[in-house]
């Protein structure tokens, strides 16, 4: 029997990529996106189901939630962010952008999966959320896009909050890295095509199924300090 994926964020960029490596490899695709009109990428991917979702929007998340009612997901990965007021330094954004960015980011990824967590297969489901190595406190700092690398953080540390209430729970949850992709957020400087990242993602997804605990690590399976 396929398994089930549903992808938050799917219209372009790594959204889109992993959406066309879990479907070439037999898997059911959901995919989100926020304006179903706009999505030719994805519908050329055969057999991808389509759903609108505004991650900001608790209604429009509520809607799917119901959409989706049935449904057992294998995967749920949420990769849907924003880069924010990139070319500004973290003291000269405007207080409409770090709410922003941070709620689009950081907090808005957690509440969609806990709305979702019950359509998560229970035993040996898996719940990604798509970080940075930017959110590392650690390493982070110094390395560019200081707000966007503290959304990151926030989003990490809610993550871990997040495990901390599924208790005892054999879910497996990834706070994932996808490289410095080239993307419409990631600039045509970056090392690192949407095939490979994707590519290599997906694998470390497959990899995790059942294996339980809450890890932080990059597309090719390395851990990266928190
Ligand atoms: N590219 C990199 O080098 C890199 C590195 C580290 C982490 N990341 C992370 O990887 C993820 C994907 O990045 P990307 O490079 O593929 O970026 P991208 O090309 O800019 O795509 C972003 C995706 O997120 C969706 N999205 C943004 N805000 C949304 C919202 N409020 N509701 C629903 N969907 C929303 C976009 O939908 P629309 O088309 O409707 O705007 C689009 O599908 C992000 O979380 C990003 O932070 C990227």
């Amino acid at each position: 029997m396929s398994r089930t994926i549903l992808i938050v964020g799917a219209s372009r960029g790594l959204g889109l990529g992993l959406a066309r490596q879990f479907s070439s490899q037999g898997w059911q695709v959901i995919a989100t996106v926020r304006d179903p009109a706009r999505a030719d990428a994805l519908k050329a991917l055969a057999g991808v189901r389509i759903e609108a979702l505004e991650l900001d929007d608790a209604d429009s998340l509520e809607r799917l939630a119901q959409r989706l009612a049935g449904t057992q997901l294998d995967v749920l990965y949420v990769n849907a962010g924003i880069a924010g007021p990139q070319d500004k330094p973290a003291t000269a954004a405007s207080q409409m952008e770090v709410g922003q960015l941070f709620f689009t980011n950081a907090v808005a990824p957690v509440r969609l999966a806990e709305r979702l967590l019950p359509l998560v297969e229970q035993k040996q489901g898996v719940i990604v959320f798509m970080s940075s190595i930017l959110g590392s406190v650690e390493t982070g700092p110094g390395m560019g896009m200081p707000l966007y690398g503290a959304s990151k953080a926030a989003l990490n540390h809610l993550t871990r909050s997040f495990v901390a209430g599924l208790g005892e729970s054999t879910l497996t949850v990834l706070s994932m890295h996808p490289g410095w992709v080239k993307t419409d957020m990631g600039g045509s400087e970056a090392p690192l095509d949407v095939e490979t990242s994707t590519r290599g993602m997906t694998e470390q997804v497959i990899r995790a199924i059942g294996q339980g605990g809450h890890r932080y690590l990059d597309f090719q399976g390395n851990p990266l300090p928190w």
